[in-house]
């Protein structure tokens, strides 16, 4: 394993924002981490690039202790943007390269072949806060690639970029990993924790559940039905048994229910009883949405949950 979590507890005054977290980041992987807002995923990042000390536990990195940020051994792109607007993009990379202690030459070097992999070579002499959203957030990767860390972890790197620039950046990212670089990622988007190779979900500070996209869909999401009527009440579906969660899209409700069989006729006669007219029920595949939400909402934990 390149990156072992173990057992790490982080409060801030009297609540845990990471509590007992363990996780194992096997060499040359994609590992993501998805949770909702205030979950512990940038806590936990910090934590593992030694940015904030831990209450307890500990963090080893290819079986040793955790280095320094500055060791270069990590690469690391904070949450926000974090570079300078009024620098130009080859400026930003210089700035950054000394600060971890690289000679000009090669930074120099380097920033040739990093602007390459990230196509920012056109816009070296353009000013940071000139560049599009993603072509923000690719100069902050290149800046977190300059010690070629094998190490490159993301706290979502792609928040808020248009759809085209997200597909860029995994391209990215895959590249990378190709080359035999792991890379531990958090995003918010859900087509994007399909590409990673194992999962992580994270609520209130407690890891739930790892494991690879696939079987997470698997393991959790028994059955998923969508269900089409004409009446607009969101809440049609909650009360009926075997229902475990329901959302409605205005046009349709998306139930997770336990068990199709004996839940399709209750639903069928209710719906039926409201609007006799237009209804449709049918069985479509889990999405990774319809994880997340279930994830969330059910607010499953370790001690009472089956995950
Ligand atoms: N520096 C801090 N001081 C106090 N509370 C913090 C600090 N950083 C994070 N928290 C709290 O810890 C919890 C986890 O936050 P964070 O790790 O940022 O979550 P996420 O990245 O999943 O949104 C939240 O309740 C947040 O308010
Ligand atoms: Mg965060």
């Amino acid at each position: 394993m390149v990156i072992e979590v173990i057992d790490i507890t982080k409060y801030f005054a009297d609540k845990a924002a990471l509590d007992k977290v363990s996780l194992s980041v096997k060499r040359q992987s994609i590992f993501g981490l998805i949770g909702p807002d205030g979950a512990g995923k940038t806590t936990l990042f910090r934590v593992i690039c030694g940015l904030l000390i831990a209450d307890s536990g500990k963090v080893l990195l290819d079986g040793g202790a955790a280095h320094r940020l500055t060791s270069g051994e990590l690469g690391y792109m904070p949450q926000r943007f974090s570079l300078y607007g009024d620098l130009t993009v080859m400026e930003n990379i210089n700035f950054f390269g000394s600060l971890y202690g690289l000679s000009r030459n090669l930074i120099i070097e380097r920033a040739h072949e990093i602007l390459d992999i990230t196509g920012l070579g056109p816009f070296k002499k353009r000013l940071a806060h000139q560049l599009s959203g993603g072509m923000k957030q690719k100069l902050s990767l290149s800046c977190a690639l300059l010690t070629r860390p094998a190490i490159l972890i993301l706290d979502e790197p792609t928040y808020g970029v248009d759809p085209d620039s997200r597909k860029e950046f995994w391209k990215i990212l895959y590249q990378l990993n190709h080359e035999g670089m792991t890379v531990l990622v958090s995003t918010p988007y859900m087509d994007e924790a399909e590409l990673c190779h194992q999962l992580a979900f994270i609520n209130q500070g407690q890891l739930l559940v790892v494991d690879t996209p696939a079987h997470l869909k698997e393991r959790l999401l028994h059955q998923v039905l969508e269900v089409r009527t004409g009446v607009k009440d969101p809440y049609l579906f909650d009360n009926i048994s075997g229902v475990l969660y329901s959302s409605f899209y205005g046009y349709k409700h998306r139930l997770i229910v336990e068990n199709i069989e004996s839940t399709k006729s209750s639903i069928t006669q209710l719906a039926r009883l409201q609007d006799g007219k237009s209804f449709s029920l049918e069985e479509v595949e889990p999405s990774m949405e319809d994880l997340f939400v279930y994830l969330t909402e059910l607010a499953f934990t370790r001690q009472g949950g089956q995950a």
